[in-house]
């Protein structure tokens, strides 16, 4: 008779199974097992988490979608990004939404296995920022680490006690939340959380949230808005979730264009620092008029011009 796991008779594992003459093995094993255990404990306080001293601090995850616009648009949009990235040693992790399997769903959900697959590129890196393909830095002097994540800054930025999705929802963001547990930074529009300008901090939270999110269950639903709706969805139902994050000012990583769509509040102004087309595929509107209009008004970085990142004004 052949049971799924021996029996406590069966003769393999039975105490005289062993040969008495190494009966005595067993106890130094447990030694030399703690010994090995200890001395890679050991190995790691000394050399640290093993991070390698060239690991960027942030990774710039782009999905670009090449056929939704004409590659003049597409390799300024990249030269936008690796010049900014250039200006502050960060690494561009670049991707074509025909790389992920999403299924028959939209875009947007694209992003999500994006950052996971930039995760385990760099695993070492402390911030994903992901920024949508129809967005420009207009003002490439500031690091993400000086206008956001820095947590004094961070902590100045917070948004608490505002509804999760305007202008009334019952979930609010936490009022005491310290700005060194936040793991997701986003922005909110008049409308709801907008996650085309996203930061992520790398953590193994950060994993379950993108895990999460990216459930099928949520990509299939037929949310009105995708992985907008599904977003809002997840934080506002769970708690570890809402607890992580921070909702700073529009502006400070998603300003839109002049009217339309954004009220006066919400209008890009010289300086700042992206301008994001929301929508701009939308009837009435043209995307590439649009990136042209402020890719001529945009800051050039201090440093563009070195290794080839020499952005022209058109
Ligand atoms: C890319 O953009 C085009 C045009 O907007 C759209 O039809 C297509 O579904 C998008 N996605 C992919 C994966 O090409």
């Amino acid at each position: 008779m052949h049971s799924a796991l021996p029996g406590r008779t069966n003769p393999l594992f039975h105490q005289t199974s062993i040969p008495r003459g190494y009966r005595f093995l067993r106890k130094p094993l447990y030694i030399i097992v703690t010994v090995i255990v200890v001395i890679w404990m050991l190995s790691r306080l000394i050399t640290g988490d093993n991070r390698p001293s060239d690991a960027p601090s942030t990774v710039m995850v782009m999905v670009l979608n090449r056929t939704a616009a004409s590659s003049e648009m597409i390799s300024k949009i990249i030269s936008n990004r690796n010049e900014y990235a250039h200006e502050h040693g960060y690494a561009v992790f670049m991707k074509d939404v025909s790389d992920y399997p999403i299924g028959p769903v939209p875009d947007g959900w694209a992003s999500l296995p994006a950052i996971r697959h930039a995760m385990t590129e760099y695993p070492h890196s402390d911030y994903f920022w992901y920024l949508d393909q129809n967005a420009i830095i207009m003002n490439p002097a500031l690091s993400l680490k000086d206008h956001i994540t820095n947590p004094t800054r961070l902590s100045e930025l917070m948004r608490r006690d505002v509804p999760v999705v305007p202008p009334d929802s019952v979930i609010k963001t936490y009022k005491h939340v310290p700005a060194e547990r936040i793991n997701f930074i986003l922005t909110q529009d008049h409308e709801g959380l907008q996650p085309g300008s996203m930061i992520i901090r790398n953590s193994e939270w950060a994993k379950y949230l993108l895990d999460a999110w990216y459930d099928p269950i949520y990509r299939f639903y037929n949310f009105q808005k995708a992985e907008v709706h599904a977003l809002e969805h997840i934080v506002q139902w769970h708690p570890t979730i809402l607890t992580k994050l921070a909702l700073i000012p529009q502006k400070i990583m998603n300003s839109y264009p002049a009217p339309p769509p954004s009220s006066k509040d919400h209008a890009y102004q010289d300086g700042e620092f992206l301008v994001r087309l929301h929508r701009c595929e939308k009837k009435g509107r043209s995307c590439e008029k649009e990136f042209n209009k402020y890719w001529l008004q945009r800051k050039v970085a201090a440093h563009a011009g070195e290794q080839g990142y020499v952005a022209s004004a058109h």
